[in-house]
């Protein structure tokens, strides 16, 4: 398995899941732009694992993922730094939630929505399209979670936003084939990154304790896997979700 030539884009670049990404990116020779809302820990997080690939791999670019100007802007950039995409991760997510009959719709569903859904669709896009332009090829990789698969506490406006990241998977991985384009979703159980540091630590020993191995799953064992599926190593996987659970949904 190599990366090795390989230019990837990995959107929540700077949180959990997204550095460990960017970081096994570059150990297979990949050259990477951290994108994230946070303009300035994306730099910070680019700087922190420069030494970790070939001189000169990584690069940083700031995008809000729910503005699709944004998003195509950041697959302009990564084109302008490296020549060319063959991987989008689109992982940049933001969770929690109230009871479902507590919600104000305007606070508790449109921005979670704008973020978790509507960014991987624009992602899907921007990138599909560079992919295009280049001649056909490339990945994308979607960030769902096992909440896109079933109910959950607190979790109507995630779990809707991830279960339409499995349906756009589905239905980009089928009308992208034709260009040589693969389309993968993942879905992560519990996985110790700042994301679930916002629950309470007895929910979060709940969390672990639901988990086969009985601990929180790493953000490097997520990474190991996204940089399989964006190698040609995995070149057979296509439109489906791969499951980083750790046995959660058996
Ligand atoms: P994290 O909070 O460490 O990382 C999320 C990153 O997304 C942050 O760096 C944040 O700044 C960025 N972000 C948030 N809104 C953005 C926007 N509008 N535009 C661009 N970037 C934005 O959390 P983690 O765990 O690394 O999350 C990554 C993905 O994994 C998310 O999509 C999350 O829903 C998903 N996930 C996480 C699980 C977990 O247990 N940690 C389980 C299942 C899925």
């Amino acid at each position: 398995m190599t990366l090795e030539n390989k230019v990837a884009l990995v959107t929540g670049g700077a949180g959990g899941i997204g550095l460990a990404t960017v970081r096994a990116f570059l150990r297979q020779g990949a050259k990477v732009v951290v994108a994230d809302v946070d303009e300035v820990r994306a730099k910070a997080a680019a700087e922190e694992v420069a030494d970790e690939g070939t001189p000169g791999s990584v690069a940083s670019v700031g995008v809000d993922v729910s503005v699709f100007e944004q998003v195509e802007a950041a697959v302009a950039a990564a084109v302008d730094r490296f020549g060319r995409l063959d991987v989008m991760f689109n992982n940049a997510g933001i969770a929690g939630g109230k009871p479902l009959l507590e919600h104000d719709p305007a606070v508790d569903y449109a921005p979670m929505i704008r973020v978790d859904q509507d960014g991987v669709y624009y992602g899907i896009l921007a990138a599909g399209r560079q992919f295009r332009a280049q001649g056909g090829g490339g990945v994308i990789i979607n960030t769902s979670s096992i909440y896109g698969e079933q109910a959950a506490e607190l979790a109507f406006t995630y779990s809707a936003a991830k279960a339409a990241v499995i349906s756009f998977t589905r239905s980009a991985a089928y009308e992208l084939a034709h260009q040589g384009t693969r389309v993968v979703a993942i879905t992560p159980g519990r996985v110790a990154t700042p994301i679930i540091n916002q629950f309470s630590p007895e929910l979060r020993a709940l969390f672990a304790s639901e988990l086969l191995r009985n601990t929180m799953t790493q953000p490097e064992e997520v990474a190991d896997v996204v940089a399989f599926l964006a190698s040609d190593a995995s070149n057979v996987i296509n439109g489906t979700v791969v499951s980083c659970d750790d046995g959660y949904s058996v």
